[in-house]
């Protein structure tokens, strides 16, 4: 059956979703996670769709996974579990309700389906893809494996289900130094992330790494430049890139990780000035947990994750719509990279 289209006003019809200050008093308690960067004002608007989201979860089964890059309303208000995308896998292995909403990109929600393919799992927004995702093909796979024969593939999960399923193994930013180096060849294929697999190359001197020429739109634009000048403006700023960053951006940084290990970094750290030189709503989420840590520097949206919105996460639920599905085949061999990735990354204890 194909999906209803997305109707604002049938679901005006079906829930009271006016701003309400008074519904947002209630939900004080989920406010105070987030009032240090949402308005009061904001909140009102929040709050109904808060409600009918957490309500409609419990009457369909459902549980919403959520990527760290999620906006505080949908981090703190609606989701089950946050994550990296390390992760938001793990986790999507371990569910046992029907229903996963994928609070994050396409990607993400096919690798849910991929690792636990009897649920249901829908992605609010079709058009939340990657532009890692888009840069390779299955066949760009092929090229590179006849061009380093007998070398593995090592591939990021930021890629499609065919992708995957072309590869001997996935990564992810946090076990990617860990994974590349546990192959048993002197040369690894990485793809495709050029910048990380140029980080993970730093890390891992031991391996040729070869790479294809991909790069995530939203870290590709930070310069090392910009850092060092930023750096010498805010001496006494703590500087945490992102490996998706180019290598001298990451070499400007005081820490670099996945998303999570970033977040891990400054709860542990606690720095007075922290610039998080990634997506932009990695602060907010964590602004109120940290109100000793002032975050400053550019805010660098990514405008696949921002397509998820409550609005769409409600109609979703409501119509059942975006359920995202991976031909049997192909999601057979792509469950088989990303497991072992998962299982390599228990055994080496990360
Ligand atoms: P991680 O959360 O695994 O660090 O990934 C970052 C990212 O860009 C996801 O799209
Ligand atoms: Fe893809 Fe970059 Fe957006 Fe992550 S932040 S979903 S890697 S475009």
């Amino acid at each position: 059956m194909r999906d209803k289209i997305f109707s604002p006003s049938e679901l005006e019809r079906h829930y009271d979703l006016a701003p309400s200050p008074a519904l947002a008093a209630e939900m004080a308690d989920l406010y105070a996670k987030m009032d240090r960067v949402v308005s009061p004002p904001d909140w009102a608007i929040h709050a109904p769709y808060v409600a009918a989201i957490n309500k409609l979860k419990k009457e369909r089964n459902a549980v919403i996974l959520a990527h760290n890059y999620m906006t505080p309303d949908i981090y703190h208000g609606i989701a089950d579990f946050v994550g990296d995308s390390l992760q938001l896998a793990i986790k999507a292995t371990e569910v046992e309700a029907d229903v996963i909403v994928q609070c994050g990109v396409h990607f993400m929600a096919e690798t849910s389906k991929i690792l636990n393919p009897s649920k249901t799992v829908l992605i609010p927004d079709m058009e939340a893809g990657c532009s890692l995702a888009e840069s390779i093909t299955a066949e760009g796979v092929a090229k590179m494996r006849a061009q380093y024969p007998g070398a593995p593939v090592v591939t990021y999960v930021n890629t499609t289900a065919e992708v995957k399923a072309a590869s001997d193994i996935c990564c992810t930013s946090s076990n990617a130094a860990q994974i590349v180096a546990a192959m048993e060849s002197d040369t690894v294929i990485m793809t495709p992330d050029k910048y990380l697999a140029q980080n993970i190359a730093k890390q891992v001197p031991q391996k040729r790494i070869v790479w294809w020429d991909g790069a995530c739109i939203v870290h590709e634009r930070y310069t090392a430049k910009d850092i060092a000048d930023y750096r010498e403006w805010n001496p006494d700023t703590r500087i945490i890139a992102h490996p998706e960053c180019p290598p001298d951006v990451v070499a400007e940084a005081d820490f670099s990780g996945s998303t999570s290990g970033i977040l891990d970094y400054v709860h542990r750290e606690k720095p007075a000035k922290a610039m998080l030189v990634t997506e932009c709503s990695m602060a907010s989420n964590i602004a109120d947990e940290l109100p000793e840590v002032d975050f400053v520097g550019p805010c660098n949206m990514c405008p696949y994750m921002k397509k998820i919105t409550l609005e769409k996460v409600l109609w979703s639920l409501h119509t059942m719509s975006g359920a995202v599905e991976v031909e049997a085949e192909v999601a057979g061999k792509a469950r088989v990279a990303v497991q072992r990735m998962i299982d390599l990354s228990r055994d080496l204890g990360l």
